[in-house]
């Protein structure tokens, strides 16, 4: 049994990241228990998964080769890309969501701060395709999911209307009730998209219809299955206060919320990640800690600009129980120590096994630091979003 310690396993840790550059092993969180005594075991929408890290919905889970790609890669969970809501006859209120484009660009994105970060520029929105090309990947995530490979997760955008007019029920009815259906298992697994270009949209230029969406979207899908719900909530054009108000609203009816999506850039007219959007939501986290009664019950997420298990601990010490990302799992090869392996391989290895960034070191440095203690013999990554809401 290796001793303790932080830099009594500084040792292993740089071989560890040195071997599995060339293979990681898919069973690395039992690895990471019997050699570290880190249990990485994480939450996400009520499920237990193995470890916290995830794939946030986008073009990297538009199919199913993604998917299996992804579970043999050993990735916790991944959301599937976002799907607009229609009605019987194929009606969609949001249709101006559903276009088609396939050009993306990779690219740095200098923060106010100066620091260079990635961002993935894109005029995109949600699922071009047809609700039933849909269901099809929504089975084959249903069935990696009930083998217990790699839990999938439908996202949807359904209508959201101005103040004063009524949510097309027939919207929420239909789309709802045809993805329970292939589904089976009953309660449903969904994440609903309140987007970075909804936030740029003139629909979300007022406070009160947005804090109308986030109250009573969730009795809306509600009413028509039964659902794990998560609302994966847009970064508002508005201050940290309002941040905090949507995320206080928003707690009430979901049982996850994913905080917070990528930040909208009006000059350009597209979304956009990188350090600002990291300094933002760990900002408004941070305000959320300072007021225990607005503290929401609810599990969080974490999104945005995650390229370090640094960045996993920083989101899980405010609250998260897991997170997911996206930009890391697209930059390109060359950005990555290891050199062999998917995309996916190559993000978890850097995440989990880098000996100054990744999640081992971190945990042996929060340990070193006494800021997480063993217990059982055991350093639990749960224990620091759970010792936050407790706090
Ligand atoms: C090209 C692209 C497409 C995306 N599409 C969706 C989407 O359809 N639905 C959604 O909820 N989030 C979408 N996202 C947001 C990501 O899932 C993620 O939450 C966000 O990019 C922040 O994480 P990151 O900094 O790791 O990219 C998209 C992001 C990118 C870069």
């Amino acid at each position: 049994m290796p001793c303790g310690g932080r830099f009594g396993m500084r040792a292993p840790l740089a071989r560890d990241f040195e071997r599995f550059a060339r293979a990681l092993p898919r069973d690395f969180p039992d690895y990471v228990r019997e050699t570290y005594r880190i249990d990485l075991s994480a939450r996400y929408l009520g499920a237990a998964v193995p470890h916290p890290i995830g794939k946030g919905s986008g073009q990297l889970s538009l199919n199913e080769k993604q998917l299996e790609e992804d579970a043999a890669a050993g990735l916790a969970f991944a959301v599937l890309k976002t799907v607009i809501a229609q009605d019987a006859r194929g009606a969609q209120a949001m249709a101006a969501w559903a276009i088609h484009e396939s050009r993306m660009k990779v690219e740095h994105r200098r923060a106010g701060d100066g620091r260079e970060g990635w961002t993935v520029t894109w005029k995109g929105r949600g699922w071009d395709r047809s609700l039933d090309e849909y269901l099809t990947l929504v089975r084959a995530g249903r069935d990696l999911t009930s083998a217990g490979t790699l839990l999938c997760v439908p996202s949807v955008k359904y209508h959201l209307p101005p103040l004063g007019e009524p949510f097309r029920e027939e919207e929420y009815r239909y789309t709802t009730e045809r993805l329970a259906a292939e589904w089976g298992d009953s309660p449903l697994p969904l994440e609903k998209d309140f987007s970075p270009t909804l936030a740029g949209d003139a629909l979300a230029e007022d406070k009160a219809q947005i804090l109308r969406w986030l109250r009573e979207v969730p009795q809306h899908i509600r009413a028509h299955a039964a659902v794990r719900l998560a609302l994966k909530l847009m970064n508002a054009r508005f201050d940290d206060e309002f941040q905090l108000e949507m995320l206080t609203t928003a707690a009430a009816g979901a049982d996850t919320l994913v905080v917070f999506n990528r930040l909208f850039d009006e000059r350009l007219g597209v979304a956009y990640g990188g350090w600002d959007l990291s300094e933002r939501n760990l900002r408004v986290l941070d305000a959320i800690a300072d007021r225990p009664s607005d503290r929401p019950s609810v599990q969080l997420c974490g999104t945005g600009n995650i390229g370090t298990g640094r960045m996993i601990l920083a989101y899980a010490s405010r609250g998260c129980s897991s997170v997911q990302l996206h930009t890391f799992f697209q930059v390109p090869l060359s950005a990555y120590p290891a050199a062999a392996g998917s995309r996916t391989q190559r993000a978890l290895h850097a995440l989990v096994f880098h000996p100054d960034d990744g999640l081992v070191a971190g945990l042996l440095e929060l340990e070193a630091q006494g800021q997480l203690e063993r217990r059982g013999g055991e350093l639990h990554f749960l224990d620091l979003a759970d010792a936050h809401r407790h706090r």
